[in-house]
């Protein structure tokens, strides 16, 4: 009886054990998607305008930023090489106008109705990261 008794209780706190292990893993699981959800909104603005380089403008201007993506061919003058003094010597603001303006006649398109102003200024963030402003006094 009493060993009976014992067993039983064994059995109880086995179970207890049980839910404790899996509402500890469930817990562990909330805290793994949060900190994921958390990483993607804590994206630098210079990752963010990597993205948005990618799937924007990578195919006319190049991965490596010089002017040279896979369509960059059909285009006379050819896209901008963002690497170039003419380019690095432009202001932020002005890089901004551009991205947003276009350039009508050379076959870059204006970006101000698919683009928000954050994103643009994400894109001036990651183009100036990689081919950084050259001061001119
Ligand atoms: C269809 C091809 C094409 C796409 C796509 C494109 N561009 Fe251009 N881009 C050009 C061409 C062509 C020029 C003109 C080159 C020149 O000014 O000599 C240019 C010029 C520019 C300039 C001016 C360069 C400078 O130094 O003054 C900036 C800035 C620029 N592009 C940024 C972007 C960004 C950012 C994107 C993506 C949101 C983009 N472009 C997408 C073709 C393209």
């Amino acid at each position: 009886m009493g060993v009976g008794f014992s067993m039983c209780s064994a059995a109880i706190s086995t179970e207890d054990a049980m839910i404790r292990v899996a509402v500890a893993v469930a817990l562990i699981g909330l805290a793994l998607i949060g900190s994921s959800v958390h990483a993607q909104t804590s994206l630098t603005p210079i990752d963010r305008g990597q993205r948005l380089y990618q799937l924007n403008c990578l195919h006319c201007h190049g991965a490596a930023l010089d002017g040279k993506g896979p369509d960059a061919a059909s285009f006379d003058p050819p896209p901008a090489n963002f690497h170039s003094y003419l380019s690095r010597v432009k202001g932020n603001d002005q890089i901004e106008y551009t991205i947003k303006q276009g350039k009508r006649f050379l076959g870059m398109h204006n970006w101000s109705d698919t683009l928000t102003d954050k994103e643009v200024q994400d894109l001036v963030a990651y183009i100036r990261d990689a081919a950084p402003q050259v001061d001119v006094k």
